[in-house]
């Protein structure tokens, strides 16, 4: 270990060994520490915390020793010329740094190579930029240098303009200043359908967070830039990377957030809400050898341990008794059985009836008989992303203890072509008792969603059901990445979900939900409904596809049921930056914007149908 100013460090010799909490002393340089008590003790060789009063005496101390785990930061400081050795302790580096700072204790490279650092905002106005309160903060603390340094930049502060800054204060070595846009356009843009200001935090702390992990910061504390829910989702959604199957050299360096302002509350629920994004994304992103429907429903379980969420698996044997022919018949073609998983979570009343969520969990989709072509057939591994959101909501809304009751139901299989597949023509029968004519096996998910569904109406007399499915191709055609297409019978449940995409950013855009689609999906040769529809115009291709799924599946809704039937196939996959603040790869929308519905939905009477 060498001292920051190059000279040899005197306790090079120094060790310090991590034990099993609480118990068995610590040795450090002959001095015992000992961490049970868990109290603060003060003296020589005794735990301290930065508040200690003993630490406002030390006036020349060096940092001999840093370490640092996720929950407990230690740095050995040895005090003036004596040979006492204090320890001290902190739950974040941020404190012991600050308190190094104001002590005037030069930190070891051990120290050093823990670097920190920090987020701060800038807004345009008019010509120039001008700091937000917490960069004004920070620039008095270094005496007008941030200021100076920011127009030597240039810094205009829009959008996303981001610089780097060096060498500002000892405890934040790093700072990245990034531009928040238009000072006077930070509340709802209603052309865009989208809160402007939340946005633009999302953005640009995504912007400065990621380049903090590039010069290797370790720890990276973000300022709430008025919004601070919308910070913390910025930062943990930026960061979050699927990388548990590549070798540790290639995987993202992890990068320990906190925020100015403390674990604020607001912080701390944008925290669980893009948890809950990070949950359905990497649920997508895993390949589907890795996640079969059983090792889903495992994966799952073991996330919701600890919380409130009653978890149910139901098998193969369960699906055939209760008669669910539709979802069977698309499982069949594949060995690997399917699995019906249910989550529920009472966050309000008991007599308050529960949102239904339905998720599409085809773990793996090759078409079946009706083989899909092999181009980018990969990324239908990520056909259970309708199932992955599912959980995702539940996961976050339990973690935020959020007051509503939620009952989820997941369908699960994968789409083959084995030997005992469903061959196009074949008719099987839906837990309603309807007949589906499967005339192409590709169309499956409607046909796992049904029985499904028609259960969750069964079980539980709930004020809404909501269906997340990556349904159709046409979805991606007719709006691209910029929205979830939403169909619904319930223009009150609809107000409720697009005023949640315009607060989340995750933006949905309401669909016809017409007869005129119902007619090509029950103009059936053989059965009550045919899978496709008679629309099929030239070629592959299937004139208002979107919106014939629609069709399909409301005829296995109860009329007087509000419900919500969300085809989230144009934003499975964050491809080419369309949300900035999303790194390449699977999406996890809309995981926010319906954990945001079901807060407000289920603050408020039922929503009436139209
Ligand atoms: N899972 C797909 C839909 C899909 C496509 C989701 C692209 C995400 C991205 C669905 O089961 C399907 O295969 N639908 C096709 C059928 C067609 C190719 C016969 C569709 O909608 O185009
Ligand atoms: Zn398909
Ligand atoms: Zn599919």
């Amino acid at each position: 270990m060498t001292l920051l100013d190059g000279r040899p460090d005197p306790f090079a010799r120094i060790t310090m060994q991590q034990r099993a909490p609480g118990r068995a002393p610590l040795a450090l340089n002959g001095w015992l520490f000992s961490e049970s008590p868990p109290r603060p003790r003060c003296g020589p060789g005794r735990w301290l915390t930065a508040r200690s009063p003993e630490l406002r005496e030390v006036q020349s101390a060096r940092t001999v020793l840093h370490q640092g785990t996720r929950t407990r930061h230690w740095i050995g400081i040895q005090v003036g010329s004596t040979n006492k050795m204090l320890l001290i302790r902190h739950r974040v580096p941020s404190g012991l740094l600050k308190f190094c700072h104001q002590a005037g204790v030069r930190l070891s490279s051990t120290a050093a190579t823990e670097k920190h650092g920090l987020v701060l905002g800038v807004y345009k106005d008019g010509d120039k930029y001008t700091l937000t309160e917490e960069a004004g903060k920070f620039n008095k603390k270094t005496g007008g240098r941030l200021d100076e340094l920011l127009q030597c930049a240039s810094v205009t502060g829009k959008l996303s303009e981001s610089r780097l800054l060096f060498g500002l204060t000892p405890e934040f070595p790093a700072v990245a200043v990034v531009g928040l846009g238009d000072r006077h356009r930070q509340d709802v843009d209603h052309a865009e359908d989208v809160h402007a200001g939340r946005e633009n935090v999302r953005t640009a702390v995504a912007g400065g967070v990621r380049a903090l992990r590039e010069v290797r910061c370790s720890h990276v504390t973000v300022e709430p830039a008025g919004e601070p829910e919308a910070s913390a989702e910025g930062a943990h959604l930026a960061l979050w990377a699927y990388d548990e199957l590549k070798a540790e050299k290639s995987r993202q360096k992890s990068v320990e957030l906190s925020c100015t302002d403390g674990d604020s509350e607001p912080w701390r629920r944008g925290v669980h809400r893009a948890a809950g994004q990070n949950l359905a994304r990497t649920l997508m992103e895993m390949p589907a050898n890795h996640l079969t429907p059983t090792l889903f429903c495992q994966r799952v379980s073991e996330t919701m341990a600890g919380l409130p969420v009653e978890v149910t698996i139901r098998d193969e044997a369960w699906i055939r008794q209760n008669n669910m022919g539709a979802f069977l018949s698309v499982a069949r073609g594949s060995v690997e059985p399917p699995r019906l998983l249910e989550l529920s979570y009472s966050g309000a009343a008991s007599d308050s009836a529960p949102l239904a969520i339905v998720g599409k969990g085809v773990t793996f989709d090759s078409g079946g008989i009706s083989l899909k072509p092999s181009n980018k057939m990969d990324k239908m591994r990520a056909d259970m992303g309708g199932a992955a959101c599912t959980a995702g909501v539940l996961y976050a809304a339990a973690r935020l203890g959020l007051a509503a009751n939620l009952r989820a139901f997941i369908p699960l299989c994968e789409n083959m072509p084995g030997g005992r597949a469903t061959k196009p023509g074949d008719v099987v029968t839906a837990m309603s008792g309807k007949t589906i004519q499967v005339d192409h096996t590709d169309f499956e998910g409607r046909l796992i969603l049904v029985d499904a569904m028609w259960y969750a109406q069964q079980v539980c007399k709930p004020r809404a059901m909501l269906d997340m499915a990556t349904l159709t191709y046409d979805m991606v055609v007719a709006l691209g990445s910029a929205a979830v297409g939403v169909f619904t019978n319930s223009t009150a449940a609809w107000r409720h979900l697009r005023a949640a995409g315009s607060a989340t950013g995750d933006r949905v855009w309401r669909m016809p939900l017409w007869r005129h689609y119902t007619n090509y999906m029950t103009d059936c040769e053989l059965a009550d409904l045919n899978n496709i529809g008679t629309m099929a115009g030239p070629g592959m291709c299937w004139p208002g596809g979107a919106c014939s799924a629609a069709a399909f599946l409301r005829e296995f809704v109860s009329e007087d049921l509000p419900w919500l039937h969300l085809d989230i196939a144009g934003t499975m996959e964050n491809s080419a930056d369309d949300v900035r603040y999303l790194p390449k790869g699977m999406s996890g929308r809309p995981t926010r914007t319906v954990l945001q519905f079901a807060e407000t939905l289920c603050r408020d009477e039922r929503p009436a149908t139209d």
